[in-house]
């Protein structure tokens, strides 16, 4: 006999479709294979402060759920065994600091999860933590706006490559994940016998992969603090000191990268950047703190690379640093950042 599998099944919830909801739950309870599924039935309250774990007998009992709709009165609940979908202590907080990064952190779930317990939390939203982690979505949001973007070509797993010359011009290339951060799976390509094993490194980490064009020149990033009013904070000019571009060593060994703030380039251009890190900003629709980094082709054309809605935030990373050069110690700018999340 094979071991049943455990299915929670997660109804209700902080939204106008509460009721439908429980009418979905309630048929995929009730039809779920009971010689194959441990069933979990579990109801998020209507106010989404509450996670009650119940047995399916319960479930199944729940008729004229519609007729409650319109009506303040909650289904009767106090049957229901209440979990925390984040332990209590969690819930109890005021507001959570998400210091995490890339997948299950900075690309909307977390938020997600907090939106339907009610919990205030620091950064982005759901939507925009979504849009700002993965690389192509982003970018054809902002070829529609305009932004300056590198040329790309994104590839599936399995898909064939065709006339990249054309679309990319001549090597060298620059190939990356579309949906990871801290420079994983990326690589700087000279020739076209490099691709293949290139390609393969990055498909290692996700199903999608970007071509880009390698642009060369000086790379910045802003750092963007504020909510309705954004406002851009000093530039930090990167020069990589490992590798031949801001690598995973460059960016976290030390002396891997030297970083000057501000930027040495003219104030035209540094407004420049300026202005485009807070459209792209606003576009995505950030909250709170982001850094948008940048390639300044020949030394003199913005390009965007990415936007990190999480970026890095210990005392050293980019922002804490250009937040310092504008007067805002590392505890302020924490403060900062929390205020930000409950404004
Ligand atoms: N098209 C490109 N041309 C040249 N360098 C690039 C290009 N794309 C990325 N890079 C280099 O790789 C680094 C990481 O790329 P980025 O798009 O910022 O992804 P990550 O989320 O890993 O930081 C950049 O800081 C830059 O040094
Ligand atoms: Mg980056």
């Amino acid at each position: 006999m094979h071991k049943k599998l455990k299915v929670l099944v997660l109804m209700g919830g902080k939204s106008p479709e509460h009721e439908i909801s429980l009418i979905s739950g309630r048929e995929v309870v009730a039809n779920l294979s009971p010689s194959k599924y441990e069933i979990l039935p579990l109801v998020i309250s209507k106010k989404g402060d509450k996670w009650l774990l119940t047995s399916k007998e319960i479930i199944l009992k729940l008729t004229n759920v519609l007729d409650l709709k319109g009506t303040s009165k909650e289904i009767s609940l106090s049957t229901y065994e209440v979990v925390s979908s984040l332990g209590d202590k969690i819930k109890e907080s005021d507001v959570v600091f998400i210091a995490m990064h890339g997948v299950f952190g900075e690309d909307g779930t977390i938020q997600g999860m907090l939106e339907t317990v009610g919990l205030k939390y620091t950064g982005s939203g759901v939507l925009a933590s979504a849009l700002g982690v993965d690389k192509l979505v982003f970018r054809k949001l902002m070829q529609r706006v305009n932004v300056p973007i590198p040329k790309y070509v994104a590839l599936s797993k399995g898909e064939k490559i065709t006339n990249l010359r054309t679309r990319l011009g001549d090597y060298p290339y620059f190939v990356k994940p579309h949906n990871q951060g801290s420079s994983v799976g990326t690589s700087l390509v000279r020739k076209q016998k490099d691709l293949k094993s290139s390609l393969e490194r990055a498909f290692k980490y996700s199903n999608t992969v970007l071509i880009d064009e390698f642009v060369q020149g000086k790379e910045v990033t802003c750092g963007i603090l504020g909510n309705n009013m954004p406002f851009a904070l000093p530039l930090v000019e990167i020069h990589p000191l490992i590798g031949k571009y801001f690598d995973y060593d460059s960016k976290y060994k030390e002396s891997g990268a030297e970083e000057l703030v501000p930027a040495n380039i003219t104030k035209k251009l540094t407004q420049k950047v300026k202005d485009l890190a807070i459209k792209v900003y606003n576009e995505i629709g950030c909250r709170g703190f982001a850094r948008v980094d940048f390639i300044l082709k020949n030394n003199e054309t913005p390009v965007v690379l990415e936007i990190n809605t999480i970026p890095g935030l210990t005392p050293t990373s980019l922002l804490p640093k250009a937040a310092r050069a504008a007067g805002i110690k590392y505890t302020k700018l924490l403060d900062k950042i929390i205020n930000y999340a409950t404004e």
